[in-house]
């Protein structure tokens, strides 16, 4: 699929998005030479911008070695295949301009150029953007059109169900690549072969087995200036709707047929179905405040404090969800979702806790459960917390681990970044770690009736400090639903970041 000539048309080339995330990847895979050999990328926006002016947007995040010419060079080169193109979302005139230039470009190759549109922008020109790229912008002959985007997809079940007839009146399913940057991660990947290729790990994968499933996202910083952003969506669409439901979906479906992208999809939908919406009930909702003895300003600022966010804000910077998996294998295992900003550590991982072992034959009470902890980031590692003899005389048990961590095991091999494999995926044509449109349906069926009612309710958010744990009462509706947390173990990653 790499043969020809690509173009990658970068629309919002000049927000955030673009420069911090988008360019540098771009500039990765062409310094890695995982690119098609003939790809241009054009940046599109409404800024009056040159590429010299867009260079100075996103160079400083391209990490370039200035200490090695070659490098330097090559930057040079990419930067050569950059050109940009001013014009508004919603007129046809900058889209005629993008067709014109790829056309110049199928001149010189005499061939169709297979076109890629990212759509970096905010989500109220999506629709424009989308449907001025089909009126104008189309591959011709047999190059493939594909079209990216990023979340926010819609705000609740009925504008994300609007978003997709739009795009289904406009393109067919493989032409569509929405991103959750989550399924481009390493160990979210991996829980597919670590669950289908290993034969220890699926006959206890069910109910008889597991007591409970968490899947955590934490970060140690607040929203830092983002707050006006973030206001709008809160940690539940931030977090937990996608990045949180995406991994669910891997940890909880059944085999797939294959590892083509439809059968997942087809299990990952799957598993949705068994999934009622969530509760108010179920749910503990927190919003951090400023700690007054941090020695940061950071840690010392609310998030009612930052600037973009309304001073009666009840939007939720911490939320822990219990969600159940309505089938054979599922029945009674409660899964958690727990996601926090400016919280005591930056951490996701997945945590599947086995019962108790039956027939206890040491010491009441020192058995603990075993856990097999999937560490997404950072410092990747699988490591299964197990019960061990104590070594040396005597006959006591401990709590030890079996620890696959990558930077040791793997110390040599540089993990790609999320971008690089996702934008590496959509050149591919591979949609595997893409959401389909009736996985996303399903996510919002899920969480929209809670957000209604948080929303229509003003349901009040429970304050914890910046740099806490988050608030205790999700660590009480985890105990309650059948989680045991024994707090005599601590990993310790033998290799720090
Ligand atoms: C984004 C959220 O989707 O994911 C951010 O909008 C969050 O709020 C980010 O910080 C986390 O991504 P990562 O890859 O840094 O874990």
């Amino acid at each position: 699929d790499f043969i020809g000539p690509h173009v990658f048309v970068l629309f919002g080339a000049s927000g955030d998005l673009a420069k911090k995330k988008i360019y540098p990847t771009l500039w990765w895979l062409f310094r890695d030479k995982l690119l098609p050999k003939d790809t241009l990328f054009i940046g599109y926006a409404r800024s009056d911008l040159t590429v010299p002016t867009l260079r100075e947007k996103f160079e400083k995040f391209c990490k370039v070695r200035t200490d090695d010419p070659e490098q330097k060079a090559a930057f040079e080169e990419f930067i050569k295949r950059n050109s940009y193109i001013k014009g508004q979302y919603d007129t046809d005139e900058g889209y005629e301009n993008v067709n014109t230039a790829i056309a110049q470009m199928e001149e010189l190759y005499k061939t169709p150029v297979k076109r890629l549109f990212y759509l970096a922008v905010p989500q109220n020109v999506f629709q424009p953007v989308t449907k001025l790229i089909k009126k104008h912008c189309m591959a011709t002959g047999d190059a493939w059109t594909r079209v990216v985007i990023e979340k926010p997809f819609g705000y609740d079940d009925v504008t994300s169900k609007a978003l997709s007839d739009h795009l289904a009146g406009l393109f067919t399913e493989e032409q569509i690549y929405r991103i959750d940057h989550y399924l481009g991660k390493e160990m979210v990947q991996n829980l597919v072969i670590l669950r289908f290729g290993n034969r220890f790990i699926s006959p206890s994968w069910n109910r008889d087995h597991i007591a409970a499933v968490t899947i955590s996202f934490k970060e140690d910083f607040g929203t830092q200036g983002r707050g006006g952003y973030f206001d709008n969506s809160g940690i539940i669409r931030d977090i937990m709707q996608n990045h949180l439901m995406q991994i669910l979906t891997l940890v909880a479906m059944e085999k797939p047929a294959t590892i083509n992208a439809e059968d997942i999809r087809n299990e990952k939908v799957k598993v949705l179905k068994c999934i009622k919406p969530v509760e108010l009930k179920d749910v503990v909702l927190g919003q951090y405040v400023g700690d007054p003895e941090s020695k940061t300003e950071d840690g010392r600022t609310g998030y009612l404090d930052d600037a973009g966010v309304p001073k009666d804000s009840v939007t939720p910077t911490f939320a822990t969800a219990l969600l159940r998996v309505n089938n054979e294998r599922w029945d009674g295992v409660p899964f958690f979702l727990r996601c926090g900003k400016a919280v005591n550590e930056r951490k996701a991982e997945v945590r599947i806790q086995y019962k108790d072992v039956a027939g206890d034959i040491f010491d009441k009470g020192k058995l603990k459960r075993d856990e097999l902890v999937i560490r997404v980031q950072p410092n990747e590692a699988v490591y299964m917390k197990l019960m061990t003899k104590k070594p040396g005389f005597g006959f006591d048990t401990e709590e030890c681990e079996l620890d696959l961590t990558y930077n040791s095991r793997y110390k040599d091999i540089r993990l790609p970044d999320a971008y690089e494999r996702l934008i590496c995926d959509v050149l591919s044509g591979f949609q595997y770690n893409f959401v389909r449109t009736d996985e996303l349906e399903h996510a919002w069926r899920i969480f929209t009736p809670l957000l209604k009612k948080i929303e229509n309710d003003r349901v009040k958010p429970i304050q914890y400090k910046f740099g806490s744990r988050g608030p205790e009462e999700s660590d009480q509706l985890m105990r309650d639903a059948g989680y045991v947390f024994s707090g005599t173990y601590k990993w310790n990653p033998p290799h720090k970041l």
